[in-house]
């Protein structure tokens, strides 16, 4: 609900169980008041009036110097500000007052914004919506705040779109040139927050190739903290989430968290400074570093969203928020029978380049024995592609790998029951390809200065609106030609000298372009589903998540790994995007060997796929494959689904344990992996959460054999018994039904 009190001039986002409350001072400035879990008991009638609210309105002087940590809903660069910001604007004509024929001696850099009235609307949008609707498509509340500067009628739209049900409030700004000269945006957040003092603890990730998603956890200093990429993919060093409260007055399952995400795709930062004052501002948008947007007259921008919240039952709680938010607000609502994921198949780890048809067609036949529903050709299918040094750009089926096209394999595929899928990546190109030859200058270059490959490979300019029309054209008759039924979008490189036609707003024009060409495809082919890789977990973002089904976090498939990956990841994003596959071992780059238990306890935990080098398993192996998978389709709702409580992490337990549970009640997962066991120490069973404390429950394993019965008191107040004393390599998961 949003509210108005036109005396006070005060706002109120009501949430189910969050606030968020700011008003319009006596210059007109939109002032921010307070964000936070509703008091128990409130309800819609209570809110905050405005009256009493002078002290948080006014600066704070020191020394006789204000120091400014006025809280605005917008940081602007001007005014006597002298910290982050989120907005900063280069007016480049005469403020309306100077005559026009007083020339003007430098740019203006002052914007000081002024409420000039708002709506309350139903069908906002943030910019870079995806086309494809999602799950729930029934309109939500969004506040519009209309605030201008006079001086050069520069308008700016403060936007707030409210998801009661999920206490998110998604931020976002729309800028509107109306006067008569170009204006320059040189730094652009979609939103600023600001956070109650003392809420200094930060948790995000960091991470590399095959390393992402490392969570990690500090203390803010006095100063900025600064969560950035600098690219044109979302990056595997950080990903543009974060969750903040008190220090020790958090855990996973209490305490008041604040979380916050980017959904967008590209040079993102979020910048947290903390003030010597003690005041705690967050601004989340376009990264500064090489930015720029220029607004010509009668021109406007709207940014994408900055989506944020508040929990009060601790980083469980605040991911549970986001994995629901991203379920039912953000992912493309598959347009077929069921909307779980399948369990896919894909070869790269067991054949790499060497593909042909007859060894597709064999793997093909015994992925479909152990139950797999969806086959997926990797890397190696097009033009010259013998290896990772030629061919990226030249979309066509290789004759030298498949001598009759791709039909009699997709016909082989689909007699055995399963779709069929392909791997892109349309977003480059090897300077040994034909499109290369034919264009070499639609690359990301500076003429005439040396350019780094990666990979062998360059990035296209999607600056250049002739680039992204030819790979749409290409991408969209190979969807029209072959029933494709998922496409795996690779990206896997960084940008480097960022050359373009389109200057400095390639960052964004890049985003831009591979949204759009995402959205056409999935227009033209509405079945298609796609899974957004980038050398792993390079592109893993709610702009992205927007038009793709699921992702790839990590190449790194070692079961051990990636338990530490997968939690991370599971701080933001929702299990059921999280394709985890079960591969050979020794394990492809850690050469580690871990049991196969494990790596299927472990891969059960997201939406299972297998990467296995199936035609060299025997049969025991094979049944051994089946049996898992067979158990996982029981299952599967649940994880994809349910709720998410990590009930365990394996750096102070020595196991990670973690579960899903039906909203209802009435199932449940359960899975524990032991990493460590150190001689003499003792690990108690978890007790698992949100069961029906009365009703009774059967725990059952993946072969139908029960092994423990309980109620549901007794399962959240002691846990599940026999997992105690079990040493490292030990892991089981069990299908808790309530009887
Ligand atoms: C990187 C991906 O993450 C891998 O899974 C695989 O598809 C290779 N690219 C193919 O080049």
């Amino acid at each position: 609900m949003i509210h108005f009190n036109p005396q006070t001039q005060t706002f109120n986002l009501v949430l189910q169980q969050s606030h968020y409350a700011f008003q319009i001072d006596d210059e007109g400035r939109a002032v921010h008041l307070g964000w936070g879990p509703r008091p128990a008991g409130a309800d819609d009638a209570d809110l905050i009036t405005g009256t009493n609210t002078a002290a948080n309105l006014h600066f704070k002087t020191q020394g006789g110097f204000k120091q400014n940590p006025r809280r605005d809903e917008l940081l602007t660069f001007g005014d006597s500000n002298q910290h982050e910001v989120s907005l900063k604007v280069n007016f480049q004509g005469p403020p309306l007052s100077v005559e026009k024929r007083e020339p003007m001696v430098q740019p203006i850099r002052d914007v000081r914004l002024r409420y000039a009235g708002h709506k309350i609307t139903g069908d906002a949008q943030p910019g870079l919506s995806p086309t494809i609707p999602p799950r729930r498509w029934d309109p939500r509340q969004t506040l519009l705040v209309f605030m201008e500067d006079h001086a050069y009628q520069f308008l700016v739209t403060l936007c707030y779109r409210l998801t009661p049900e999920h206490d998110v409030i998604e931020r976002w700004c729309e800028f509107k040139n109306q006067g008569e000269s170009e204006i320059v945006i040189e730094m652009c957040s979609f939103g600023s927050l600001h956070f109650p003092t003392g809420t200094t603890e930060l948790t995000s990730v960091a991470g590399v190739w095959c390393r992402e998603f490392m969570t990690q956890r500090e203390q803010l200093p006095i100063g900025t903290r600064v969560l950035e990429t600098r690219g044109i993919n979302t990056g595997h060093t950080t990903n543009p989430f974060f969750l903040i409260n008190r220090p020790h007055q958090a855990w996973e399952e209490t305490g008041t968290v604040y979380f916050g995400q980017l959904a967008y795709s590209g040079n993102w930062r979020i910048a947290i400074e903390q003030t010597p004052t003690f005041d705690i501002r967050l601004h989340g948008g376009y990264n500064p570093f090489d930015f720029e947007l220029k607004l010509s007259p009668d021109e406007h921008h709207r940014t994408p969203a900055l989506v944020c919240g508040v929990a009060s039952d601790g980083w469980g709680g605040a991911s549970r928020r986001m994995h629901a938010f991203t379920r039912d607000r953000i992912l493309p609502h598959p347009q077929r029978d069921t909307h779980l994921r399948p369990v896919l198949y894909n070869s790269w780890e067991a054949t790499r380049f060497d593909l042909s048809f007859e060894g597709q067609v064999e793997l093909a036949r015994k992925a479909a024995d152990i139950g797999v529903e969806l086959f997926c050709v990797d890397d190696g299918w097009f033009g010259g592609r013998r290896e990772a040094d030629a061919g990226l750009g030249d979309w066509v089926v290789s004759p030298d790998v498949f001598p009759d096209g791709l039909e009699p394999l997709i016909a082989e595929v689909h007699s055995l029951g399963m779709k069929f899928g392909l791997w892109v990546e349309p977003e480059m190109v090897n300077p040994d390809s034909d499109l290369y030859r034919r264009h070499p200058d639609w690359v990301l270059h500076f003429p005439g200065r040396p350019r780094t490959e990666a990979r062998n490979q360059l990035v296209l300019d999607f600056g250049r609106r002739e680039v992204v029309a030819t790979i749409f054209a290409a991408l969209d008759k190979l969807l029209s030609q072959y029933d494709i039924a998922f496409l795996k979008w690779d990206m896997n490189r960084y940008a480097t000298e960022p050359g373009s036609v389109a200057g400095k707003e390639i960052w964004l024009k890049h985003v831009e372009g591979v949204y759009d060409l995402i959205d056409r495809l999935r227009r033209n082919h509405p079945t298609l589903d796609i899974q957004s890789c980038s050398g792993g977990g390079g592109r893993v973002d709610l702009g992205i998540l927007g038009r793709t089904d699921q992702v790839w976090p990590s190449d790194n498939t070692d079961a051990f790994d990636r338990i530490d990956i997968q939690e991370g990841f599971s701080l933001a994003y929702p299990a059921r995007i999280m394709e985890a596959w079960v591969t050979d071992v020794p394990q492809h780059y850690t050469r580690r060997m871990s049991p196969l238990s494990t790596r299927f306890d472990v891969a059960m935990r997201g939406a299972l796929g297998i990467g296995s080098t199936l035609n060299k398993l025997d049969d025991d192996e094979l049944a051994e494959y089946a049996n898992y998978i067979a158990f996982y389709k029981r299952i599967r709702h649940i994880v994809q689904e349910g709720q998410l409580y990590r009930l365990a992490r394996m750096e102070e337990f020595g196991a990670s344990v973690v579960q899903y549970g039906l909203a209802d009640q009435s199932e449940a997962v359960y899975s524990i992996v032991v990493g460590r066991n150190l001689y003499g120490s003792y690990r108690p069973a978890r007790p698992l959460k949100n069961l029906n404390s009365k009703g009774v429950y059967r725990l059952v394993d993946r072969h139908g054999q029960e092994v423990h019965r309980a109620s549901g008191y007794e399962l959240m107040t002691l846990g599940v018994p026999g997992d105690a004393k079990q040493n490292v390599g030990y892991s089981r998961t069990l299908h808790v039904q309530q009887i």
